[in-house]
């Protein structure tokens, strides 16, 4: 597992597609807090933000169009406008020279394209093309906990359920729970959801596939596969839209190659960096959305061992979609990119 270190980095020019949506804020705020060193910011929307300027540092800094952006030349272009935008924008920064980093599904299962956690596979990133993907937010926080456990254990199988916020859907799903609950009505234009999200439970995030799973559920499987380079590890996801602003939580239950160790596999956890055990029943400690926003680490608590199962063990885990699972993984491996020399 690899670790971040503090080296001074060349400053860059940094385009952010997608500048003005919940994720492109959050990477905003965390290339401020991690002082990336920005000469240049370039923040892109669609053309319904024409005349907007956003917020980066202490200046206020015009909204230019993909278009614009690409005749700026960045070094480095982070992606969260959705696969649409990514498949006909991304390719041609890359092949002016800027490395990429998409947030939307677009490239992650892309064999010459690397789906990077940096705390696990860095070295996945071999410089064939550079556009590195982001892995899915609720993928991300599974693998965080799941990683140091594969390592000891090897993962057979996972069942995982997902409570993921509305955050998760971007502007348009903040929108929708917070005019509900203000109304105590559903929202009926141009909603999110295809059903009251506020005092409601939805079993459906992203569209449904010919399987019957959504497609977030494949995701999960797919993407966990892809990063913690195992095809024999099987994923069965079940992905719940929940009333919360921000941090998803997620229900896994997983089956090791062999048997484990309790006090181990917390020993293991809370020594993976960016992971939190949070694991004290008796004091009602356990990982909440609440608690989790605004935070950068994975939480992990509610472990133990699933009695009705050989070598399987039951977790619970929470973590800031927005950060952890978006923004703060992508400013990351810019990190590393620039700290590798790969970026200047
Ligand atoms: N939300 C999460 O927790 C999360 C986590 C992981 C990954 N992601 C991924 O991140 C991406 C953005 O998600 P979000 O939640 O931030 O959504 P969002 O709040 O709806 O923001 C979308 C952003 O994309 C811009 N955009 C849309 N069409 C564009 C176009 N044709 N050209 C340039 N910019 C365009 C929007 O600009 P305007 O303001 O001008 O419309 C806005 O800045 C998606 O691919 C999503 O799957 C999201």
């Amino acid at each position: 597992m690899s670790t971040l270190t503090d080296l001074p980095l060349q400053p860059m020019q940094v385009a952010i597609v997608g500048a003005t949506g919940v994720v492109g804020q959050m990477m905003r705020r965390v290339l401020e807090e991690r002082n990336f060193p920005v000469t240049r910011l370039i923040p892109v929307a669609s053309e319904r933000s024409a005349g907007k300027s956003v917020r980066f540092n202490d200046d206020m800094i015009p909204v230019v169009t993909v278009e614009e952006a690409l005749t700026l030349k960045p070094d480095l272009a982070l992606f969260s406008a959705g696969a649409t935008t990514s498949l006909a924008w991304a390719p041609a920064f890359e092949e002016q020279g800027a490395w990429v980093i998409d947030n939307s599904s677009a490239f992650r299962m892309e064999t010459d394209c690397a789906l990077v956690v940096p705390e696990i596979n860095p070295d996945s990133i071999s410089g064939k093309r550079q556009i590195i993907a982001n892995p899915n937010c609720s993928t991300i926080q599974m693998v965080m906990a799941l990683a140091p456990l594969h390592q000891a254990y090897g993962i057979r199988r996972i069942v995982v359920s997902t409570y993921q916020s509305v955050s998760g859907s971007g502007a348009k799903g903040l929108m929708q729970l917070h005019t509900e609950r203000s109304s105590n009505c559903r929202l009926t234009e141009n909603p999110a959801y295809p059903h009251r999200i506020d005092m409601n439970v939805i079993p459906h995030c992203d569209v449904f596939l010919d399987n019957d799973y959504t497609r977030e559920e494949m995701k999960l499987h797919h993407e966990t596969r892809k990063i913690l380079r195992s095809d024999s590890i099987q994923v069965s996801a079940t992905a719940v839209r929940v009333p919360v602003s921000g941090g998803h939580s997620e229900s896994v239950n997983v089956t090791f190659g062999q048997d484990f160790d309790l006090d181990e596999v917390r020993r293991l956890m809370a020594s993976m960096p960016g992971v939190v055990v949070l694991d004290n029943p008796a004091q009602a400690a356990y990982p909440m959305p609440l608690e989790a926003e605004g935070k950068d680490e994975v939480f992990v608590g509610r472990v133990r061992r699933d009695f009705t199962a050989e070598n399987t063990l039951n977790l619970w885990v929470v973590s800031d979609n927005l950060r952890k699972g978006a923004a703060t993984n992508a400013v990351q491996i810019a990190q590393w990119l620039a700290e590798n020399g790969l970026l200047h």
